[in-house]
């Protein structure tokens, strides 16, 4: 496995070509096992990944504090190369219910010295807001990253799950490094629009449920049974009809695999991989791995080369808009700009 480097658009850090996002360690997928979290953020940082992403509101600042340790616990060499992306604004309350997002800009100053206090850095790399807050224009809350970044609490300014034009007005504020957002085999809606910007506008995209929360692993089987506080029990794509058709398509993209040689996850994240290819490595897939066994699978991705005749039979066993049922529950999916 050979661990590349990319510049995260134009204006961004140079990140490894995987990233590891954090967020199943600490909440949405059940429950996760604290010491093989962070062995897998040491394996990870140990395999050359340098992106680590988080929330402050995954497990309320749990997340955080256990980047922080596993942080704090690495040899310093791959501590100091680590890069630390945190989205904020997300507003919980204590039965883990969710109440909105709050981009004003005291609350943005307020959630970072919170970040930092908890991850026990002094400067997080990316800063974004989880979702556009509709009460504040996101000048305010891009102008107020800004400041954090004056004085060298940020590095970057990133984005999370908005459209084509709240991406150019951020950008019109101050540089952006990338745009977070989902991008899979079964969720290609940001091809039409907001790929394009991001492209024209030299913003980079960090693409999170490459595997559609594990859907389209090849792991994920019809008779598991999920924790109540687990997202996925809740989301249209694991229910009843939809998830059967949805493994079905799994079953496709598993022939495909066997003849290359490699597991389903790895062709899953190839593919995002090669979206990105042709422009520069534009596109950083953040693994959702917990264990350092499913993690090791993904990185493995990385040797996996998908050559036109693979992609022609990716496309033709799982088309764009193939998925049955939306990425959210529609309340949640009320919040995601498209
Ligand atoms: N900006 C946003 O709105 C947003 C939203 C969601 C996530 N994110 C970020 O993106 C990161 C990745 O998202 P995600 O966790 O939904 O991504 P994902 O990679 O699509 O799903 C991860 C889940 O897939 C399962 N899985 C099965 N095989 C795997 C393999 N080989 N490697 C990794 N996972 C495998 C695991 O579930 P089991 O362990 O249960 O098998 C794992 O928890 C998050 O950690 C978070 O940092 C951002």
């Amino acid at each position: 496995m050979t661990m590349h480097t990319h510049t995260l658009g134009t204006t961004g850090p140079q990140v490894s070509a995987l990233g590891l996002g954090c967020m199943g360690m600490s909440a949405l997928y059940g429950d996760a096992d604290r010491a093989e979290s962070i062995a897998t953020i040491h394996a990870a940082l140990e395999a050359g990944v340098t992106l680590l992403d988080t929330g402050d509101f995954y497990g309320m600042g749990h997340n955080e504090l256990l980047i922080g340790e596993a942080l704090r616990t690495a040899p310093a060499a791959r501590r100091e190369q680590a890069l630390v992306s945190v989205k904020f604004g997300a507003l919980r309350d204590p039965d883990g219910g969710w109440s909105g997002y709050d981009g004003r800009p005291a609350a943005v100053k307020t959630f970072a010295a919170y970040s930092l206090q908890r991850l026990g850095v002094d400067h997080i790399d990316v800063y974004r807001i989880a979702r556009l807050d509709p009460a504040v224009p996101i000048e305010e809350t891009v102008g107020a990253i800004s400041e954090l970044i004056e004085k060298g609490y940020v590095r970057h300014v990133g984005l999370s799950e908005v459209g084509a034009d709240t991406i150019r007005r951020a950008a019109a504020t101050a540089p952006v490094s990338d745009l977070q957002i989902e991008y899979s085999l079964i969720s290609r809606g940001i091809e039409d629009e907001i790929l394009p910007t991001t492209r024209e506008l030299g913003i980079g995209v960090t693409a999170y449920g490459v595997l559609s929360r594990g859907l389209i692993s090849g792991h994920f089987t019809g008779d598991r049974k999920l924790a109540a506080n687990d997202f996925r029990a809740m989301s249209p794509r694991f229910q009843g009809e939809n998830l059967q058709h949805n493994l079905n398509l799994v079953e496709a993209l598993r022939k495909i695999a066997e003849q290359k040689g490699a597991s389903v996850a790895q062709i899953a994240i190839a593919w995002v991989l090669s979206r990105g290819a042709q422009h520069g490595n534009d596109i950083v897939p953040l693994v959702g791995a917990r264990t350092r066994e499913r993690l090791a699978e993904s990185l493995g991705a990385l040797d996996v080369t998908l050559e036109a005749a693979d992609l022609a039979a990716i496309e033709d066993a799982v088309p764009a808009g193939a998925a049955a049922g939306e990425r959210y529950p529609a309340a949640q999916m009320a919040h995601v700009e498209r």
